[in-house]
C-alpha cells in the first residue's frame, strides 16, 4: 500500500485525445469512486487549513465535489465559483485567456463575507488559467486567498507562475 500520492497518481485515469486530438485528459472520477480514497484525499486537502479559513471556494465543475466535501471537513461554507451565466446574481466575474479562446468564472460577491480567509480548491493543476482566475476573483470581492489546493498538478504545464504569490499545493503531482 503507497502513499496517499502514490494511491492517487495510481487511481487517476489517463484518457488520450480528449476532449480533443493531442490533448490527454486526467480523470478523476476513478477516485471519486474509491470511497477510502476519496475520505483520505479530502481529509488531505482539509487538515492543515482547520482553524485557518472562513470559507472554501470550488471552481466548477470537478473542484466543487472536493470543494464541498472540503468544506464539510472544515466546518465551513462553500462558495460555488460558477462559469459564466450559471448564477442568477448579481455577479462579479474575471475573464481569463484560454489556449483558444476565453472564458469567464463568476461568484455571487455577497456570500462571500469581507475579509474571508479562502481556501481555494480544484481536481487539477495544468496551465493554472482557471485557478488564477478563481484567485482573482475572490480578491476583487474582498476575500483573502489562503491556499490553492488540487488534487492533481501537472509539473509540464507549469501552473504555479501563474499562480505566483499563492500558497498552492497538490497532493500529487504528475
Ligand atoms: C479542468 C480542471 C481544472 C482546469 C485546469 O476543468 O477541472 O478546473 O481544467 O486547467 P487549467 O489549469 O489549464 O486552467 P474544465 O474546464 O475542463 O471543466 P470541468 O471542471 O467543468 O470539467
Ligand atoms: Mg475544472
Amino acid at each position: 500500500r503507497g502513499s496517499l500520492a502514490e494511491r492517487i497518481l495510481a487511481t487517476v485515469r489517463d484518457v488520450e485525445d480528449f476532449p480533443q486530438p493531442g490533448v490527454t485528459f486526467k480523470d478523476i472520477t476513478p477516485v471519486l469512486a474509491d470511497g477510502e480514497l476519496l475520505a483520505e484525499a479530502v481529509q488531505a486537502h482539509a487538515d492543515p487549513y482547520r482553524g485557518r479559513v472562513d470559507l472554501v471556494a470550488g471552481l466548477e465543475a470537478r473542484g466543487f465535489i472536493f470543494g464541498a466535501a472540503v468544506a464539510m471537513e472544515l466546518g465551513v461554507g462553500f462558495l460555488p465559483v460558477r462559469k459564466a451565466g450559471k448564477l442568477p446574481g448579481p455577479t462579479v466575474g474575471v475573464d481569463y485567456a484560454l489556449e483558444y479562446g476565453s472564458a469567464r468564472v463568476e461568484v455571487h460577491a455577497q456570500d462571500l463575507p469581507d475579509g474571508a480567509r479562502v481556501l481555494v480548491v480544484d481536481d487539477v493543476l495544468a496551465t493554472g488559467g482557471t485557478a488564477a482566475a478563481g484567485c482573482r476573483l475572490i480578491e476583487l470581492c474582498g476575500g483573502s486567498v489562503v491556499a490553492v489546493e488540487v488534487l492533481t498538478e501537472i509539473a509540464a504545464l507549469d501552473g504555479r507562475t501563474l499562480l505566483e504569490g499563492y500558497a498552492v499545493r497538490s497532493l500529487a503531482t504528475v
